[in-house]
């Protein structure tokens, strides 16, 4: 092999890595913490600019993936999904013993609430505390291990192949051709009563309504599928549903460790 096939290849397995380590694209991530900065309490928004230097959460809601390839965060990995089997609960799942993102969220959640953290902790911990609320309301970030919440099922999107994990992570999102502004300003309108409950619902829930839509998006999504269009339509409902119902969760998450009533 001469030198530029050795780089081209080289050029090919560092995009094949960083595709398959996708979360939601930037954009679902983004849009996220913009609708979470929009429901956080005033006491909240305060204390969370003041740990952020003024960064906003959509900016800091990507910086989780960012560190990916630093080999100091490599057991952090793990804690951005978590893989049950289609009919058995969080509870009675067998557990990785090197976290998930249940752990991972439980984890942030005491670093911050705790009065003996140093401010640079609560600083990391608040920005990977963003990024996990996104991710486990991406449906497959609570899917089958065995084929690593659907990486290893390929299909193909408006003709280019690319696997079922990373479309719900980015392509149905970046089909759609907004930004996160105006995603955000285009979600499901939701009246207060339903914003108070999607915001109080426990945690555990949140992993298992995931876990219920992942087996109907296995279900509906067989390997190989040659989808565009009508898929589109059929499921982006529930992928707007979802960056919505993640902004709110992360907010009441945010409101009650910031400015807990
Ligand atoms: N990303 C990488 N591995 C994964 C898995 N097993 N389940 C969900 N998301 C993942
Ligand atoms: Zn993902
Ligand atoms: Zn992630």
């Amino acid at each position: 092999m001469n030198k530029k096939t050795i780089s081209a290849l080289f050029c090919w397995l560092i995009v094949s890595f960083s595709v398959s380590a996708n979360e939601w694209g930037k954009t679902g991530h983004r849009v996220v913490g913009e609708i979470a900065q929009q429901h956080l309490t005033p006491k909240a928004s305060k204390k969370i600019n003041e740990l952020l230097g003024g960064m906003s959460l959509a900016f800091v809601s990507i910086y989780a993936d960012e560190i990916r390839s630093d080999g100091r965060y490599d057991h952090l990995a793990p804690w951005h999904y978590v893989n049950m089997p289609a009919d058995q609960t969080y509870q009675y799942a067998e557990k990785n013993p090197e976290g998930d993102i249940v752990t991972a969220m439980e984890t942030c959640i005491k670093i911050l609430k705790d009065p003996k953290s140093t401010q640079e902790d609560k600083s990391f911990y608040l920005k990977l505390l963003v990024h996990f609320i996104g991710d486990i309301h991406q449906p497959l970030h609570a899917g089958r291990k065995e084929d690593k919440g659907g990486n290893d099922i390929q299909v193909f999107w408006f003709g280019d192949t690319t696997n079922l994990h990373t479309l719900w992570d980015s392509g149905l999102i970046d089909h759609y051709q907004m930004s996160y502004t105006e995603l955000a300003a285009h979600l499901p309108k939701t009246g207060e009563a339903k914003k108070e409950r999607l915001m109080r619902t426990p945690m555990l829930d949140w992993i298992h309504e995931s876990q219920a839509l992942a087996n109907n998006i296995y279900e509906q999504t067989p390997a190989n599928a040659k989808l565009g269009y009508v898929y589109h339509y059929q499921h982006f409902e529930t992928v707007r549903q979802q960056l919505l119902v993640a902004g709110l969760r992360l907010a009441a998450t945010l409101n009650m460790i910031f400015d807990p009533q």
